[in-house]
């Protein structure tokens, strides 16, 4: 399967610094989109001159949200709906990331209705899912990962699932610079590609793209992505420059062809 690095900027980008890192990343990027997927994740004020940047250069750079809502359209002051993203060139949205449901109460029932107006009017979803670092150490790990599948990905039709990618995101690595060990990472993919096998069947687990995310970096990206099962990264604070997240992209073109 082809590796997707994700670059998820947060609440990170003027139009400046979106022309300027984005313009830094299409200049130095070759031939790279001929092994990888990418995908970059502005703040939805610079997604239109992301767009436009990205457009211009035939769009070999995929471009997401960071999140949407799950109604269609009416009163909900502060909100973005799947078909303003569709209309600048959004092709894919984060939903569920641990920043959302920390600081923001999202539920798994919230996201699950998310996704569902997501894949029904054609945006594709990255769903986040990962446990905190008490869970961990009380050996929770992967009753939480079941709780948050339950609630969201194994409640869809099999149809939908087939077109969700899933990040696992330990919460402890988000931002911290204490990354999974690729062994941590490479288990927990197992177990979620394990549920989603006895959920729809062997043949969509295998197909399944999990992605790995929480401190991931240009020195430990080639590490990470090569151990089976992990099928990218999902960055935050090293898809910032494009030096870093360039990194990474090598790393994961040299693990696909490893
Ligand atoms: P980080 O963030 O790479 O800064 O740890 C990852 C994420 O939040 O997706």
């Amino acid at each position: 399967m082809r590796k997707l690095i994700a670059g998820n900027w947060k609440m990170n980008g003027t139009l400046d610094e979106t022309r300027r890192l984005l313009l830094a990343i299409l200049g130095n990027l070759g031939d790279l989109t001929r092994q990888v997927d990418l995908l970059v994740i502005p703040p939805f004020t610079a997604l239109q001159e992301a767009s436009l940047l990205l457009r211009a250069r035939g769009r070999t750079v995929r471009l997401g949200a960071q999140n949407v809502h799950f109604e269609r359209k009416g009163a909900f002051t502060g909100e973005i709906s799947v078909s303003m993203l569709l209309e600048l060139g959004v092709t894919d949205v984060l939903i569920g990331h641990s920043e959302r449901r920390i600081h923001f109460g999202e539920t798994g029932a919230l996201c699950l209705k998310k996704l569902q107006t997501a894949l029904g009017d054609g945006l594709a979803p990255i769903l986040c899912i990962g446990e905190q670092l008490a869970q961990r150490d009380q050996g929770q790990t992967e009753s939480v990962l079941e709780a948050q599948l339950h609630e969201t990905f194994l409640a869809l039709r099999e149809d939908s699932a087939a077109r969700v990618t899933l990040a696992y995101e330990p919460v402890w690595a988000i931002g911290t610079g204490r990354n999974a060990t690729p062994a941590q990472a490479e288990e927990a993919h197992r177990f979620i590609r394990s549920r989603i096998s006895t959920r729809f069947g062997e043949d969509l687990a295998r197909e399944a793209r999990i992605l790995y995310g929480g401190s991931v970096n240009a020195l430990n990206a080639g590490e990470l992505l090569s151990r089976p099962g992990v099928d990218g990264a999902l960055v935050g604070g090293a898809s910032l420059t494009a030096q870093d997240f360039l990194g990474i992209v090598r790393a994961a073109a040299s693990a696909s062809s490893a």
